[in-house]
C-alpha cells in the first residue's frame, strides 16, 4: 500500500503541465480517493486554488506557474491569467512569488524549473532543519506542509523525514487542523506512505501531550514570513508556539526562501484569509480565519534552504532566491 501512496506523493502526479491543462491531484479527495483535475484556464486554475482542491503554499506557487505558462501556450491575456490567479488565495506569498518569476519568461521550461527548484529548496531546507531535531524526537506539526502542500517532499514533512532517515524520529503528533483537517486527511496520509511512526490528535490535544512531557520539537511550515520573522500558517500554529513557549519546548518553522516578503515589514500587516463560516459548522453563525501570526519572539528558528535563522530575524532572514 506504500508504494502505492508514496505514487501520489510524486512531483508530477501532485501538479503538472500537460498541452491542454494544468493536471492537478484532487486534494479535496485524499486520502479516499486518488483523483486528478483538469484546469483548462487560469479560471479553473484559480477555482482549484480558492476550493484547496490544490493547496500549501509553495504548490500554489507552482500551480499559477504552470497556469502562467498554459496562457502563454494558448495565447491567453497574461495580465488577466495574472490577475486571476493572483486574486485566488491572499496570505501565502509564494502565490504572487511565482506569478512575478513567471512575468519575464512564461514559457512551460521555466514553470517546470520553478517546481523543480520549489523540491530542491525542500530538501535542502529538510537537511538543514534535521540538524536540530533531538535525538528519538517525539515530534508535532500542524496542518499539511508535506510534499502536498510544497509540489514534492515537503517543508516542515520534509524536515521530519529528512530526521527519520537519519534515525532520529520517535514518533509525529499530527495535528488534525479544524475545519478542514489538512493534518488528519493529508499529513496522515503522507506519514503513511513514508512509514514514519505517528498519530493524529484533536487540535486541542497538543497542550496535554506538551504537559505530559510527550513532545520534544514542534516543526510548522509558513504561509508567508514578514521581514521581522512574524510567520503565518496555519490557523493554530500560534496557539501552538504560545505552549511550546510555555512548556519550554523549541518551535520551528521550515519554510522556502519563496515565503519570504521583505515587503511585508510585520505580522500585522500579513492579510489573513477569511473563509466561509460553513466550513466550520452549516448549522450556526461562524467565523473562519484560515491563518493566524506567530510572533517572531516565539519562534526558537526559521529554517530556509539557505540555512538555520535565529532572531534578530530582520537581520539574519534572507532575501527570495530568484529561480534558475
Ligand atoms: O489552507 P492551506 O491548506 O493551503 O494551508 C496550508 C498551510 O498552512 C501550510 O502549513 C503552509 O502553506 C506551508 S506548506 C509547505
Amino acid at each position: 500500500m506504500a508504494d502505492r501512496l508514496r505514487e501520489a506523493l510524486e512531483p508530477e502526479r501532485i501538479v503538472r503541465l500537460e498541452d491542454d491543462a494544468v493536471v492537478v491531484l484532487d486534494q479535496r479527495q485524499l486520502p479516499d480517493a486518488l483523483v486528478d483535475l483538469r484546469c483548462r484556464n487560469a479560471e479553473e486554475l484559480a477555482e482549484a486554488i480558492r476550493t484547496l482542491a490544490v493547496r500549501g503554499a509553495p504548490a500554489i506557487g507552482v500551480a499559477a506557474a504552470y497556469g502562467m505558462a498554459l496562457a502563454a501556450a494558448r495565447g491567453a491575456s497574461l495580465d488577466e491569467a495574472y490577475e486571476t490567479l493572483a486574486a485566488s488565495r491572499p496570505t501565502a506569498i509564494n502565490l504572487k512569488w511565482a506569478l512575478d518569476e513567471m512575468r519575464p519568461d512564461p514559457s512551460r521550461q521555466r514553470a517546470q524549473q520553478i517546481h523543480d527548484d520549489e523540491v530542491e529548496r525542500c530538501r535542502r531546507m529538510g537537511a538543514n532543519a534535521a540538524e536540530l531535531v533531538p535525538a528519538s524526537a517525539r515530534i508535532l506539526t500542524h496542518c499539511n506542509a508535506g510534499g502536498l502542500a510544497t509540489g514534492g517532499y515537503g517543508s516542515a514533512v520534509g524536515a521530519i523525514r529528512a530526521a527519520w532517515e537519519r534515525g532520529s524520529v520517535d514518533h509525529v503528533w499530527v495535528d488534525e487542523t479544524r475545519p478542514l483537517l489538512q493534518g488528519a486527511r493529508l499529513t496522515a496520509f503522507e506519514m503513511e506512505a513514508l512509514g514514519i511512526p505517528y498519530a493524529v490528535i484533536v487540535d486541542g490535544a497538543a497542550a496535554s501531550r506538551m504537559a505530559a512531557g510527550e513532545v520534544d520539537i514542534v516543526i510548522t511550515g509558513a504561509d508567508r514570513i514578514a521581514a521581522n520573522g512574524d510567520s503565518a500558517n496555519k490557523i493554530g500554529t500560534y496557539g501552538l508556539a504560545v505552549l511550546a513557549r510555555h512548556h519550554g519546548i523549541p518551535f520551528l518553522i521550515v519554510a522556502p526562501t519563496s515565503t519570504i516578503d521583505p515587503g511585508t515589514p510585520d505580522g500585522p500587516a500579513i492579510p489573513i484569509e477569511e473563509r466561509d463560516g460553513a466550513e466550520v459548522t452549516g448549522r450556526f453563525t461562524a467565523r473562519n480565519p484560515a491563518f493566524d501570526v506567530t510572533p517572531a519572539a516565539l519562534i526558537t528558528a526559521i529554517v530556509t534552504e539557505e540555512g538555520i535563522h535565529r532572531a534578530p530575524f530582520r537581520a539574519s532572514l534572507p532575501m527570495p532566491v530568484r529561480s534558475r
